[in-house]
This record gives C-alpha cells, sequence and structure tokens, in this order.
C-alpha cells in the first residue's frame, strides 16, 4: 500500500474509535466546503491532541493566529473552562464570516472572540489592551511565523505552550537553500527557537490525513 493511503486508513481507524460521531465538527467541515474554503484545517486527530493539550494545561486564555472556519478554534476552545476566552486572528472576512457561523453552531460563541485584519497590524492592540495567553496556536501564514513567535513570546505567560503548525513542509524544511518563502520561516523559526533563552521547545512529525507534516511544541520559561 502507497505510505499516505495507510496513513489515511490508520487517521481514519483512530477517528472512528477516539472521535467518533462529533456532528458538529463534522459539520464545520461539511459548512467550510460549501463555502470553497480550502481543506487546510488541522485534522481531527491533530485537532484533539490540541484540545488535549490545552486541558493538560488548563488553558484560561488561548490565542490562536489564523481562524480559516474554526475547525481548530472550536477543538482548542472546547478545552476552555467556563470563565475562558478564546481569541483568533483572520485576515480573511469570508473565512471569519464561516468561522463565526460555525463557532454559533457549536454554541461557542461567548468564550470565543474573531480579531479580522492581518494579524501582524491586529497582535500590537492585543498587547495594548494587556491580553496575556497560556496557549497560543501559530498557524496562519508561514512566511510571518518568525514574526509570530516574537509576538507570541511577548504575549505569553511564564509556562504558557505555544504549538506552530506545518513546520515539516514535506521534508523542505531541511534545506537551507530553499527559496520558498513558507519554507524560509518555517528556518528562520525554527534558527529563533534554537537561539532563543525564553522558550524551551521540541518539534514532532505527523503522518495521517494531512499527509506528512508537524508541530512545533513549546513551554515559555
Ligand atoms: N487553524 C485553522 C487553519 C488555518 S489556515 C484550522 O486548523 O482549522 C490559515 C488561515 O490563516 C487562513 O484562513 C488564512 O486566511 C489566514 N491568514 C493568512 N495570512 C494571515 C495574516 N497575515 N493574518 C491573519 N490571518 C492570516
Ligand atoms: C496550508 C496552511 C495550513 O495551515 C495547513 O495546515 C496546511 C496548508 C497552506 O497555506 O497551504
Ligand atoms: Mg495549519
Amino acid at each position: 500500500m502507497p505510505n499516505n493511503v495507510i496513513w489515511n486508513d490508520v487517521d481514519e481507524y483512530f477517528i472512528e474509535k477516539l472521535i467518533p460521531n462529533d456532528s458538529i465538527l463534522e459539520n464545520v467541515l461539511l459548512a467550510n466546503y460549501h463555502a470553497g474554503l480550502p481543506s487546510i484545517d488541522v485534522s481531527p486527530t491533530q485537532g484533539k491532541l490540541l484540545y488535549l493539550l490545552a486541558k493538560i494545561k488548563g488553558a484560561k486564555n488561548i490565542l490562536e493566529i489564523g481562524t480559516l472556519g474554526g475547525y481548530s478554534s472550536i477543538w482548542l476552545a472546547r478545552a476552555l473552562p467556563e470563565d475562558g476566552k478564546l481569541t483568533t486572528l483572520e485576515i480573511n472576512h469570508e473565512h471569519a464570516k464561516v468561522a463565526e457561523k460555525n463557532i454559533i453552531e457549536a454554541k461557542l460563541q461567548n468564550k470565543v472572540e474573531i480579531i479580522i485584519g492581518k494579524a501582524l497590524d491586529t497582535l500590537p492592540s492585543l498587547k495594548e489592551s494587556n491580553s496575556i495567553f497560556d496557549f497560543i496556536f501559530i498557524d496562519a501564514d508561514k512566511p510571518n511565523n518568525p514574526h509570530y513567535l516574537n509576538w507570541a513570546l511577548k504575549l505569553a505567560t511564564s509556562g504558557a505552550l505555544i504549538i506552530v503548525d506545518n513546520v515539516v513542509r514535506n521534508g523542505e524544511v531541511i534545506y537551507q537553500t530553499n527559496q520558498d518563502a513558507s519554507v524560509k520561516g518555517v528556518r528562520k523559526l525554527m534558527d529563533l527557537l534554537a537561539s532563543d533563552q525564553r522558550i524551551d521547545s521540541t518539534a514532532i512529525q505527523t503522518v495521517g490525513l494531512k499527509g506528512f507534516d508537524g508541530f512545533v511544541i513549546g513551554v515559555v520559561k
């Protein structure tokens, strides 16, 4: 069997066993599809990993950069306590509109705020309002990953978890001379992580419904 076929089948098996019958999240993916959004959300098993990490952390204030249709937002917001809050940043009005509807369907509108605009324009306002986050998920335009990490470090509590999606770039991440802006963004992010004393991190490769990819997982000191 080609690798990607077995990766898909194993992911489907894990989903059937561990994440069965989640009609709210299944409807989110349907709504995204009907609205023409790209299917670049995290997979169900990855979404549940984010949820479990937020639970383990006891996260109360989550920041997400890159909302799309709110699929990962909903996973993360489900991990919040009654008085918890997730702030999610999205540049695309159409994506934000679909996400808002999905978040209402998931009955999470009281815990989720979508801020529309270029994240690099809206992140400073979070700092100005003294917002502080104990869990940060970076999943937007990859060339800006180094800037997003710097902002995340400015906005994080001590002990905060910082997760970055899509750090493998199909293996291209290892090539110093690769000229792709997303690969360069991830490599610069890795250089920052290598040298920045404020965060302790690892990276993990993943396979499954979303192909070959991976996450950075870090804890702010
Ligand atoms: N986290 C989502 C997927 C996000 S896809 C999930 O797993 O369900 C990346 C999103 O980042 C897209 O919706 C895209 O419009 C948004 N994005 C791209 N550039 C951005 C920017 N500069 N500022 C904010 N959002 C951006
Ligand atoms: C892309 C973005 C993502 O966040 C992702 O998980 C997969 C692909 C993209 O921009 O192609
Ligand atoms: Mg992603």
